[in-house]
């Protein structure tokens, strides 16, 4: 096969979470333009609807759904949409999440607590299982790509401001991703995460106002820039298709050296 066809994702059915904006945005929009029907979710509905626009001008199938992550009964009704209305799901981008409320640990509210675990961890769990399900019984195989960070792997250096919850939630994604291609290799499904360093979204928004910190990571960061958004699409193209057939439970890295120094 020529390796471009590698790459190709025609006729195949993607779930991306937390698709309305952001990284989100960008890998359903490199789905689609790799030949896959998107269906994407997420709390935003506005936005939800301005992505599926854009993917159907590209000439796939899209789908929306408002979805909060967390609950499991959205979720379940989202699945059976997607089924229903796009025939099947090949590929699933578990993308959704939230930035910390940058307390340090002794102030952290339990709550917050709560809500950061459920939000970036658990239901990666909760969207993950069910997908996975579907893929089993169709028996067919599938992929699923988490979003971890490279906070997966070490603490933000961002004071004033502290993220350790979102820290540890992230470094629950890299060891979940390994327990689910650990779990799920036998049925052909394989699953890897993708650990970016800092990219210009909202998500950064809050440390971007804060100029020491983000010259601390420029500093930190031998490319000396931060991601562009778009620099995600082709590494989701490459984990969701058959280039990366014998890739599974892989953290893979994309932050402009930040973790080398
Ligand atoms: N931007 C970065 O520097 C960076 C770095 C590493 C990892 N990440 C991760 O990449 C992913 C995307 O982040 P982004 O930078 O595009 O941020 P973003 O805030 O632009 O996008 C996140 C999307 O997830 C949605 N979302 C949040 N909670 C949800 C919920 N409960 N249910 C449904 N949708 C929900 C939001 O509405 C939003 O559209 C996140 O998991 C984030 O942690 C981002």
């Amino acid at each position: 096969m020529n390796v471009l066809e590698l790459f190709d994702l025609t006729g195949q059915v993607a779930i991306v979470t937390g698709g309305a904006r952001g990284l989100g945005r960008q890998m359903a929009l490199a789905l689609a333009e790799a030949g896959a029907d998107v269906a994407i979710c997420d709390l935003l509905e506005e936005g939800g609807s301005r992505v599926v626009t854009e993917l159907t001008e590209r000439g796939r199938r899209a789908f929306f759904g408002r979805v909060d992550v967390t609950r499991t009964d959205e979720i379940e009704t989202f699945i059976n949409q997607v089924v229903a209305q796009l025939g099947k799901i090949d590929i699933l981008v578990n993308n959704a999440g939230m930035s910390s409320d940058g307390l340090a640990l002794d102030e952290e509210p339990d709550d917050a607590w709560r809500k950061m675990m459920d939000t970036n961890l658990s239901s990666m769990f909760y969207v993950g299982k069910r997908v996975a399900r579907h893929m089993i019984d169709r028996g067919e195989g599938g992929v699923i790509i988490n979003m971890a960070s490279i906070n997966a792997l070490v603490i933000s250096n961002i004071a004033p401001r502290h993220n350790v919850p979102y820290c540890v939630a992230k470094a629950g994604v890299a060891q979940l991703t390994r327990g689910m291609a650990a779990d799920w290799a036998p049925y052909g499904i394989r699953v890897n995460a993708i650990a970016p360093g800092t990219m210009l979204t909202a998500q950064t928004a809050a440390s971007r106002n804060y100029p020491e910190i983000m010259e601390r990571i420029i500093a930190n960061t031998p490319m000396k820039r931060y991601g562009e958004e778009e620099e995600i699409k082709g590494l989701v193209v490459y984990l969701a298709s058959h280039a990366s057939s014998f890739m599974t439970g892989s953290l893979v890295v994309m932050d402009g050296g930040t973790t080398i120094w």
